[in-house]
């Protein structure tokens, strides 16, 4: 008997039904003797002991549905010593808690679909002695090791079908757009969409702005007689001032902010000098929701049936990654805590620059 425990955590994105599935049909096609044990909204399934026996059928027919069929949730890192069940008087930490849980139902190896958070967790729990294979979602493309994340091709989708939307009422109104994408701390997400959508400005976190730089880029092309201009900004986008703040002093100016996120005060300082009307659009988190698209599907399709292809080999304490398009394994310890973040000389930024966008630095 081979007894898998599998779990999503962390903010969903598209693929990762496809991505369980593909973990699942790989496993049960290798050996007759698989059972899968499903934890709940992802590590406090664990924690609490939640889950739900799995059998073929559950992985049936959802290969092109959005969301998890396993839940997830946060349960942050830096928590991982809190106690699982704050109300008992049992001291026990998540971590154990965690730790315990596996080896009651016995399990051979434990599969985490998750991002960077998630990956900490279960670095901790493969050094701790588990036995873990991970796969690397999220929208966000920042996982270290990989070259891609599943979910990330839809988001780019999503978000390029914003800015399509928004440029031709863009046109009609001669607006200024700042249409605010999602990323977290990486510029991935807004520098994909915005170049496939043709943005005019793409303000991302690793490329620090000021907004003179925007002003006067924005100048220029309403002189080269341009009526409308889009701005595609990620959520982490910081200022040249920002950027030489402490961490400390970052924090509390963005808490001092009154508007509700970045989008807004960038808006609001370009309306005060620009002779032009300023709107802003938020996508938020329909970047995460419905159908994974083709590329995802085929991509998280590949990150479980490598997953399996791994349990089956005894092969653990790794997550499996795209690197140069080829499917492969990196060890968890290579990967736990680090960001990949939009390279300084990024070769499509340098493009994007060639044919005149702007990033806010010039
Ligand atoms: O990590 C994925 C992501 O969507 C980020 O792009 C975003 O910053 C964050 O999650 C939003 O988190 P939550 O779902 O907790 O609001």
């Amino acid at each position: 008997m081979l007894r898998i425990g599998m779990l999503t955590s962390g903010g969903d994105c598209q693929g990762l039904n496809s991505a369980i599935r593909g973990v699942a049909k790989g496993l049960y096609e290798g050996r007759p003797d698989v059972e899968i044990i499903g934890y709940l909204d992802g590590f406090r399934g664990l924690i609490e002991g939640d889950y739900r026996l799995m059998s073929p059928e559950n992985f049936s027919g959802i290969l092109t549905l959005g969301g998890t069929i396993l839940g997830t949730s946060r349960r942050p890192f830096k928590e991982i010593n809190d106690p699982a069940d704050p109300e008992s008087s049992f001291e026990e930490t998540r971590f154990e808690a965690m730790i315990r849980n596996y080896k009651m139902q016995k399990l051979d190896c434990l599969v985490v679909l998750g991002g960077n958070g998630s990956h900490k967790t279960a670095h901790a729990l493969s050094e701790a002695g588990l036995r873990v294979v991970t796969l690397p979602k999220t929208i966000d493309n920042d996982l270290w090791g990989t070259d891609m994340t599943f979910g990330f091709q839809s988001a780019v989708s999503i978000a390029t079908d914003v800015i399509d939307g928004i440029h031709t009422t863009a046109t009609s109104h001669g607006r200024v757009f700042v249409i605010e994408l999602m990323g977290h701390k990486a510029g991935w997400l807004t520098l994909h969409a915005g170049v496939a959508g043709g943005a005019d400005v793409i303000l991302i976190p690793e490329i620090p702005y000021s907004l003179e730089s925007i002003k006067s880029a924005l100048e220029k092309r309403t002189e080269e007689g341009k009526r409308f201009s889009i701005i595609a900004m990620a959520e982490g986008a910081v200022t040249q001032e920002e950027a030489q703040m402490s961490r400390k002093e970052f924090k509390q100016s963005r808490k001092d902010s009154d508007f509700p996120s970045i989008s807004y005060q960038l808006a609001d300082k370009i309306n005060n000098d620009f002779d032009q009307e300023v709107r802003v659009t938020v996508p938020g988190h329909y970047q995460r929701g419905g159908t994974p698209i083709p590329e995802d599907r085929v991509f998280s399709t590949q990150c479980g049936a490598k997953a399996a292809k791994s349990i089956l080999a005894g092969e653990f304490g790794v997550m499996v990654a795209m690197k140069n398009n080829q499917m492969t394994t990196i060890p968890l310890t290579e990967v736990a805590g680090k960001l990949k973040l939009v390279p300084q000389d990024s070769e499509l930024v340098a493009q994007a620059r060639s044919l005149g966008i702007y990033f806010g630095d010039e």
